[in-house]
């Protein structure tokens, strides 16, 4: 089916425009139509475990230089393999300072590309493989998209998409133009994380039953600061948009360990959100002493926690929660609760159990001698060095690029970055029909029961190499 055909689709079950403007979607008779529609013709390429040809030097091309940009180019700057050929922003001044960068690191200045759509003219260019793509979310489709069409590798941060529809164009432009698009989901790389992922693959949690991730961070003053982001992007997507918003760093790490579109698919789910106590009375308390924040009151905000609940193909259960208002210490979760072991990264510290009992802290670090993954031993410690979250950033970063340079499969592929973002609008839409039931596409379109497990291990890569880090360096 067309993308336009599901887009006339898509808009007759939400009624148009029903999610930019926040109002209630209208569920519709045709709705499980719709949903069956949604699933997609059969597929035209597999992209998972696809190896695009090696490129020996990867050349980069940044597109959004606020503060998540500006610490991609200087961690992207230290590896070996890499030139930094352009960077984007539309604030010429994000461009300067990443400019700097690159001349404090001894290596050349790249391509200036800025305005609105000065992104356009950096994808079209001949002398770019990949586009890393760090702006606002609307903004990270079609940037993907146009730069796989220009014939370049994409990545994105995360969610690398908003509604359902960009997540179909996504696979579909991958698959078409057999370029990678990953997501840039870094949580994936986290150390507990990799860890928990090898002993699940080594069977030590038995049959993996139940998860839950989340992403609980108290951002509710920063998302109201006006000089700390660009354009209050952060406070609008709140406003308007009633669900998860930011789904992937708690489900991307738990959606490995039971094989997601690598041997059981996300089938189904339903969403619940709070009302907004927090949001609305930060706006008037603000407006009171600046009219700037008159703006912001009584718009609706989303619920400060959602609890979504997935049921996979293979009968697992999946609970993610989002919440980014309320004065609690950071969480993402990462629960793990299988038929012969159980692990918890947050609230902290890190535990493992296999009965009633937690392990003690010499079995846990036997379990880290034992089954930490080959990324991690081989680029863990100068990843800490590097930094960005602890070293995960730097992982993430340095196995995207081996990858490209020894022809490997991504760990992370467009079915990967379209399921797990997707359910942020479906989030949005069980919640506007009372947490009714919502299927979740197959992006894969049944090849999620033969595709293989993401790969821990470095066969055939592990060939890229990592500038000294100066002590005085800082993330
Ligand atoms: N994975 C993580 O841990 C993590 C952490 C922080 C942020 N992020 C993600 O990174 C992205 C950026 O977040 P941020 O905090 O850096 O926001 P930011 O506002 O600081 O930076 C966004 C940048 O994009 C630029 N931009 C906007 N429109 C543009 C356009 N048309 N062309 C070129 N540049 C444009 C802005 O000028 C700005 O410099 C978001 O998607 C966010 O979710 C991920």
């Amino acid at each position: 089916m067309s993308s336009s055909r599901r887009k006339f689709l898509r808009n007759v079950a939400l009624g148009s425009g029903a999610l930019a403007t926040g109002l209630p979607a209208i569920a519709g008779e045709s709705e499980a139509l719709v949903e069956k529609a949604i699933a997609g013709k059969p597929g035209t390429f597999n992209m998972c475990g696809y190896a695009a040809p090696r490129i020996s030097t990867v050349r980069v091309a940044f597109i959004g230089l606020g503060n998540r940009g500006m610490g991609a180019v200087k961690r992207m700057s230290f590896i070996e393999g890499v030139e930094i050929k352009a960077l984007c922003d539309k604030r010429p001044v994000q461009i300067e300072k990443a400019q700097k960068i690159l001349t404090d690191m001894g290596i050349p200045k790249a391509k200036e590309y800025t305005g609105e759509n000065g992104w356009k003219a950096l994808c079209e260019s001949k002398d770019i493989d990949l586009v890393y793509i760090v702006t606002p979310w609307h903004l990270h489709t079609p940037m993907a998209v146009y730069a796989m069409k220009q014939g370049k590798h994409a990545a994105s941060e995360v969610p690398i998409a908003v509604t359902v529809e960009e997540c179909w164009e996504l696979v579909e432009t991958s698959e078409k133009t057999k370029k990678h698009c990953m997501m840039l989901e870094n949580c994936c790389y986290d150390f507990f994380e990799l860890l928990t992922l090898n002993m699940t693959r080594n069977g030590l949690f038995g049959e993996i039953v139940h998860v839950e991730g989340a992403y609980i961070h108290d951002l509710l003053k920063q998302n109201f600061e006006k000089n700390s982001y660009s354009d209050m992007w952060r406070l609008h997507s709140n406003i308007g948009h009633d669900g998860n918003l930011y789904p992937t760093h708690g489900l991307g790490p738990i959606a490995q360990c039971l094989d997601i579109n690598r041997g059981d698919k996300m089938d189904h789910m339903v969403s619940m959100s709070s009302g907004d106590f927090m949001m609305n009375a930060l706006a008037k308390e603000k407006a009171s002493t600046d009219s700037f924040y008159n703006q912001y009151i009584d718009k609706p905000y989303r619920g400060n926690m959602n609890t979504s609940m997935i049921k996979t193909s293979k009968g697992k259960t999946m609970m993610i929660q989002h919440d980014v208002t309320s004065p609690r210490p950071y969480s993402r979760i990462h629960l793990l609760s299988g038929t012969k072991g159980f692990a918890c990264k947050y609230p902290g510290p890190e535990r493992i159990a296999f009965g009633h009992e937690w392990i003690k802290p010499e079995e846990l670090k036997g379990l880290y001698d034992k089954y930490t993954p080959e990324i991690v031993k081989h680029v863990g410690e100068i990843a800490k060095k590097v930094g960005g979250h602890g070293g995960m950033d730097f992982m993430m970063d340095w196995r995207l690029i081996d990858c490209l340079r020894n022809g490997l499969p991504l760990d992370q592929d467009v079915y990967d970055a379209a399921s797990w973002s997707a359910v942020g609008p479906l989030s949005e839409k069980s919640v506007a029909k009372k947490s009714q039931t919502v299927e979740i596409p197959d992006f894969t379109r049944g090849n999620w029961k033969s595709n293989k497990p993401v790969n821990l291990t470095l066969e055939g890569g592990g060939t890229t190499t990592v500038r000294p880090v100066p002590s005085e360096h800082k993330e």
